[in-house]
């Protein structure tokens, strides 16, 4: 199954269990080399020898803990000064299910550290690696929840539409220099982020929880095709992209010299 070619390096954050350690397969199963991060060294080392055994690629483990900022830049530098890297799954993360007004302050600083700091900080490193090599891709999971404001969710879902925001506008900002982003907005899956955000598992319904091995699957395959945005379950592409084109619609009217006339504003002398 290894059709091992110059593929280069991929680095997968968040590699040590879920979604980070299925990319992590199936990326080795295509040939790619991996740089596997996470703080689990031990569940790393594992995963590490089994795919080393399966497929003959080269695995580095950097332990890492994303919320810890020398970790991040040890990361970033990898990402930057290692010309074999042409491929970053921005995929760590954590959820947080409790009401923001009794959430602990520390514990949404440490949320937003992973979820958006250490993404922002390794996809910045990424691109200014992958444009100077001119060639890479970036892959930034995000999550369905950063469409749905009503999920009860407020920063997760937050940080989750910080992700689409950012993949989008980096996308165009690297128009042209081989370098593309796609962002992977998956539904419930069945990993241990539920259990580990409290919600537990059995809380959530079987009809819309997905298979992670099928999650990642199908992220790849809307890599291949060359999606910007990617949402596995959504049936009709073209539903994503009536709300892309909506957004898009407001554009001319978004900033203009003079408030909307149901404001009642009265219009200021020119300064
Ligand atoms: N599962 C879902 O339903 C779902 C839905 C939408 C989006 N997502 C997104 O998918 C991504 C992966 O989550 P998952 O579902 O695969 O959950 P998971 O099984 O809990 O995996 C999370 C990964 O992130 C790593 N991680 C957590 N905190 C970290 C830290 N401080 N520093 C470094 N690594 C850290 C964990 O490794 P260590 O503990 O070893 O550090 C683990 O490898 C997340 O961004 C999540 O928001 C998941």
């Amino acid at each position: 199954m290894n059709d091992k070619t110059s593929k280069g390096a991929a680095l997968i954050t968040g590699a040590s269990s879920g979604i980070g350690a299925v990319y992590a397969d199936r990326l080795a199963k295509r040939g790619y080399d991996l740089i596997l991060a996470a703080r689990d060294e031990v569940r790393l080392n594992a995963l590490t020898a089994r795919l080393r055994a399966e497929t003959g690629v080269t695995v580095d483990v950097i332990k890492a803990d994303l919320t810890v900022r020398d970790d991040v830049r040890r990361l970033e530098a990898r990402l930057r000064d290692d010309a074999s890297v042409a491929l970053l799954i921005n995929n760590a993360g954590a959820a947080l299910f409790e009401p923001f007004a009794v959430a602990a302050a520390d514990g949404l600083d440490d949320l937003i550290q992973l979820n958006v700091t250490a993404v922002t900080r390794l996809a910045n490193a990424a691109a200014a690696g992958f444009t100077q090599r001119g060639r890479g891709k970036i892959v930034n999971i995000g999550s369905i929840v950063g469409l749905m404001p009503q999920f009860k969710s407020t920063v997760y879902g937050a940080t989750k539409a910080y992700v689409l925001y950012l993949s989008e506008s980096l996308n165009d900002e690297l128009a042209g220099s081989g370098v593309t982003v796609q962002a992977v907005l998956p539904g419930a899956t069945r990993t241990e982020i539920w259990d580990r955000s409290g919600r537990g598992i059995e809380n959530v319904p079987e009809e819309i929880l997905m298979h992670v091995d099928e999650l990642v699957d199908a992220a790849l395959a809307g890599l291949d095709q060359g999606e910007l945005v990617t949402i596995p379950s959504l049936p009709d592409a073209a539903d994503w992209d009536a709300v892309a084109a909506a957004r898009a619609n407001l554009q001319p009217n978004l900033s203009r010299p003079h408030p909307a006339a149901r404001y009642g504003v009265r219009v200021s002398e020119p300064a």
